[in-house]
């Protein structure tokens, strides 16, 4: 075996050491000493047997640049190929980051066994009668679909080889160790290393890789912030782990946009995908009942009605409470102020509670004016009308201002049967022949005019 060399370098100034130490000499900074590669052995590569084909790089014109579209291989899951533009490019790197329970795992063994082409499925966290017991409870099964538990990546690389699979998936990356380096597997040297034998691997041979990724708890990609730098595409997949529903996001594409978003529905036999969100999000209910109101919302580039719930109770304690659930608390205790300031509600001695049902979280500013309806219609305990719903920002003089592709909310609303629809004043709005009433106003107090 020919020789590896390593060497221990700080990742804040550079400095090498000759050993791991916990504080960097040089520059005083802690915990920022990394092992590295610095001399790989000759067969160092993926590839171990075969000859290399050594392609040169040269420089075009761009006008000769080909820009016929890259060929793109169709994952036939309409979410997962909507979020990457299009289907999987081939060559290219996907990384899927989320907590642990939410569905990782499951989303690409589902789409993995959708798949017509030949697909290696490589676990480093469950054998391979879990993985074929889980694909039993999701009813699917496919003769082209091969498992193998595995961590070392010299390994991975030898079937890959015998295997010649069209596309590798990789569950996951924290669990990947390479020989080249001696740390620990899921430690930053480790998976630097292994990600850049995959990226190696994925270029030269055209085969698109997925993997998979450990979140931290602040919700990072756990590992380097390089790695998400090194790969082509980062999802993250997200959602209460409590509720159904299951959102996939793009935060990185560098073939597509990153507006694009896939909506999925947790079941007993695996993940189900939602191509009409808000047909699911809204509870059909016989009564109207106070402090709902409906917000026409946008995520990423698809219209989602979405149903906020308001509970405004006189305070037993001296503080009033103020507890929000998928929408910002600091921005509720903001519309709260306004209310009181501009339309004279009296909301400093009460209790409020905000609710946005489905385990959704929204950053919408759209959805303020629906929060406000919903606060002003529990706290006078009256029902609003059910087939109303808003699309607003409340601005702190209590102005109610315009958002952006109203007219895209416009049409969900009138399609989901909504018969009037509260929009500010200052959006433009050139939709002919609607049949749903367009609302228009300008000020809160015009809202508690109209609904109270
Ligand atoms: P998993 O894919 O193992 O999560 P991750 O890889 O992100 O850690 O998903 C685990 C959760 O999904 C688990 O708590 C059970 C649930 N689940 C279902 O509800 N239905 C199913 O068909 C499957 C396979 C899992
Ligand atoms: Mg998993």
């Amino acid at each position: 075996m020919s020789k590896i060399k390593t060497a221990f370098f700080c990742q804040s100034c550079g400095t090498q050491h000759a050993k791991w130490q916990g504080q960097c000499n040089a520059c005083k900074a802690w915990n920022t000493i990394v092992e590295e590669l610095i001399q790989k052995p000759e067969k160092s590569d993926w590839k171990s047997s075969t000859a290399q084909v050594k392609r040169v790089a040269v420089p075009l014109r761009i006008n000769e640049i080909d820009t016929s579209k890259e060929p793109r291989l169709d994952t036939f899951d309409a979410e997962f190929n909507r979020v990457l533009g299009g289907g999987i490019v081939p060559g290219s790197l996907t990384l899927l980051g989320g907590e642990p329970g939410i569905g990782k795992s499951t989303l690409l063994l589902q789409i993995a066994l959708k798949l017509p082409y030949k697909t290696l499925y490589v676990s480093g966290e469950e054998s391979q009668k879990q993985i074929k017991m889980r694909a039993e409870r999701i009813h699917s099964s496919n003769t082209n679909c091969y498992i193998l538990t595995e961590t070392k990546t010299q390994h991975i690389f030898r079937q890959i080889e015998e295997l010649e699979p069209d596309i590798v998936v990789i569950d996951s990356i924290q669990t990947l160790h390479s020989d080249y380096i001696e740390s620990s597997s899921g430690s930053i040297s480790q998976i630097k290393e292994c990600t850049t034998e995959l990226i190696k691997f994925a270029k030269e041979t055209a085969t698109p890789v997925l993997l998979i990724g450990h979140i931290t708890k602040d919700g990072n990609i756990a590992g380097p912030k390089i790695l998400e730098h090194m790969v082509d595409t980062v999802l993250q997949f997200e959602g209460d782990r409590n509720h159904v529903f299951r959102i996939l996001r793009a935060h990185k594409n560098r073939f597509g946009s990153t507006n694009e978003l896939g909506i999925y529905e947790m079941q007993g036999s695996g993940l189900r995908e939602v191509s009409n969100p808000s047909e699911l999000l809204i509870s059909k209910k016989d009564e109207e009942l106070s402090g709902n109101a409906i917000a026409a919302t946008l995520e990423g580039m698809r219209p989602l009605m979405i149903e906020v719930q308001a509970l405004v109770s006189t305070a037993v304690y001296g503080t009033p409470q103020r507890s929000a659930t998928g929408f910002n608390a600091k921005r509720l205790n903001m519309l709260l102020a306004v209310l009181e300031k501009r339309a004279g509600f009296r909301l400093g001695a009460k209790d409020v509670f905000l609710n946005i049902t489905g385990g959704i979280t929204v950053d919408d500013p759209a959805i303020d004016l629906a929060v406000v309806a919903a606060i002003l219609s529990s706290n006078e305990d009256e029902p609003l009308q059910k087939d109303i719903c808003f699309a607003a920002e409340v601005g702190l003089s209590g102005e109610i201002r315009p958002v952006q592709r109203v007219e895209q909310r416009i049409l969900e609303a009138e399609k989901l049967g909504f018969s009037t629809i509260f929009v500010s004043k200052y959006n433009k709005i050139s939709l002919k022949n609607t049949k749903i009433k367009i609302q228009l106003v300008s000020k809160i107090e015009d809202l508690a005019d109209f609904i109270v």
